[in-house]
């Protein structure tokens, strides 16, 4: 006789324990675990790969590079390292009503004509809620099958039968095998449904795009205990107030990582933004204190954005600090620094920064360009419009060399910037100055002086 298994699972992490726990070890949630049974032929999560496999030396793997296909939606296909792979699981996760479904139905649009039929299977709307979404993208095709179903089983099944070039499942959370008897969206549903349809991609050499919703407050498990698992995952964030919206690869087993695409909401779906830099900027006061630009690098691509300082005397005791767009850590980081190294004293002001366009800087390329911001605000002196920055700053106020300059440096002037302030390690060993009239400083005292000038 077969006997069940119990576990308790993190909702939040996937955390597993014998007994409930209030707490967990793991991710710190209260009150996050949920009983889940395996039974005893459920998979081990990931553990996808035939269990006969002969061990085989390297050279005699036949293989080579994967092939690819291009999509045909150039900023999907940038972010997926080229194209799609046969037999790739592909996780995109984002917040509820980004428009994950509507770029994946664009692109099942785009492979649908060109490549082969596609299955979508929708789990969250009916069929006729995706042909108005369909209608109002301007996507008709034969080749589109849908099919709403949340059973792993019945799925694989229908799939097995049809050959399609890709499939869909939108969204993850709403699969369940029937296998667990925990309810569809807890973390052992997510896994165990997730490790077949793998298991599924791996087997037919179909590439699956999985959707998964990301909450904040963790309430439904998060895409995030599938990470691991899948080959590709990318997120695709954006603010509700801005139309622009941002797909980041966060791994890619076929391609390089911390790339973007950049897509603009409209009436008609999203479009493709293929010069951003030119948008970030577009509404940028001019001659305006505490606004400056940097020249900051997404993966391969060199991206303008204006970084917003305002820095106003505290009306009670303790100093705001608030950032946007930026580690709020980076900024109080840097700040010391200015007050320790420049003898700029910021004790009783307020300091807010923004990244403008809803845009995320995580590079320390962005540090001269925060202290700049600071201290235009500060001073109350606008920085000329015509200049853009970028350096790391140490914690002993010296800058930095950051990668990829001449990169950096070609896409400011291709936008019209006249005057670069670069760390000194980059100006020195710069081929080419694209017209641009570079000043190499060395540390923040002399970004200071040259601001001041
Ligand atoms: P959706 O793709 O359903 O989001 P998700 O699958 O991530 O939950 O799209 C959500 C929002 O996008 C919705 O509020 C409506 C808006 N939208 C447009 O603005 N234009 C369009 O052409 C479409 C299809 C949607
Ligand atoms: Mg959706």
């Amino acid at each position: 006789m077969s006997k069940d298994k119990t576990v308790f699972q993190c909702q939040g992490c996937g955390y597993s324990s014998p007994k409930w726990i209030g707490k967990c070890p793991d991710c710190g949630a209260w009150n996050s675990f949920a009983e889940e049974k395996l039974s005893p032929k459920s998979l081990k999560s990931g553990n996808w790969q035939s269990t006969s496999s002969e061990a085989q030396p390297l050279s005699a793997v036949a293989g080579g590079r994967e092939k690819r296909i291009p999509i045909g939606i150039a900023e999907l296909d940038r972010v997926l390292g080229g194209g799609l792979v046969a037999g790739a699981v592909i996780l995109i996760g984002g917040d509820p009503g980004i428009g994950k479904s509507t770029l994946i139905l664009q692109a099942v649009g785009r492979i649908a004509g060109k490549i082969g039929s596609v299955l979508y299977v929708s789990g969250e709307e009916s069929p006729e809620q995706i042909k108005l979404r369909a209608e109002r993208l301007g996507i008709n095709s034969d080749a589109i099958i849908l099919l709403p179903e949340t059973l792993v089983e019945n799925i694989t099944v229908a799939a097995q039968g049809m050959k399609s070039a890709a499939m869909v499942i939108d969204s993850i959370q709403t699969i369940y095998t029937e296998e667990l008897t925990s309810a569809p969206g807890s973390v052992g549903q997510i896994r165990e449904s997730a490790a077949r349809l793998m298991m599924f991609a791996k087997k037919n050499h179909v590439p699956i795009f999985l959707i998964g919703h990301v909450t904040k407050d963790g309430a439904i498990a998060g895409p995030r205990v599938l990470e691991h698992m899948v080959d590709t995952v990318l997120y695709f964030e954006g603010d509700r107030g801005h139309p622009y919206r941002i797909l980041r690869t966060i791994k890619n087993r076929f391609g390089s990582t911390n790339e973007i695409g950049v897509f603009e909401m409209g009436d008609d779906g999203l479009r493709e933004i293929n010069n951003p830099s030119e948008l970030f900027l577009s509404e940028r006061p001019l001659n305006v204190s505490g606004s400056t630009v940097i020249a900051s690098m997404e993966g391969t691509r060199p991206l303008l954005v204006e970084i917003q300082a305002l820095v106003s005397p505290t009306t009670f005791g303790m100093p705001r600090r608030t950032s946007m767009g930026i580690d709020f850590n980076r900024v109080n980081l840097l700040i010391a620094v200015l007050e320790k190294k420049a003898g700029i004293h910021l004790g009783a002001m307020d300091v807010f920064i923004n990244i403008v366009g809803g845009f995320k800087v995580i590079e320390p390329a962005a540090d001269l360009g925060i202290i700049s911001a600071i201290m235009s605000s500060f001073r109350e002196v606008p920085i000329d419009s015509k200049t853009f920055l970028f350096g790391e700053a140490g914690l002993s106020g010296e800058v930095r060399a950051v990668a990829q300059a001449e990169h950096r440096l070609r896409e400011a002037a291709k936008l019209g910037f006249t005057h670069a302030v670069i760390p000194k390690g980059n100006a020195d060993r710069l081929k080419n100055d694209f017209g641009l009239q570079i000043s190499g400083i060395k540390n923040v005292e002399e970004l200071i002086d040259r601001l001041r000038a």
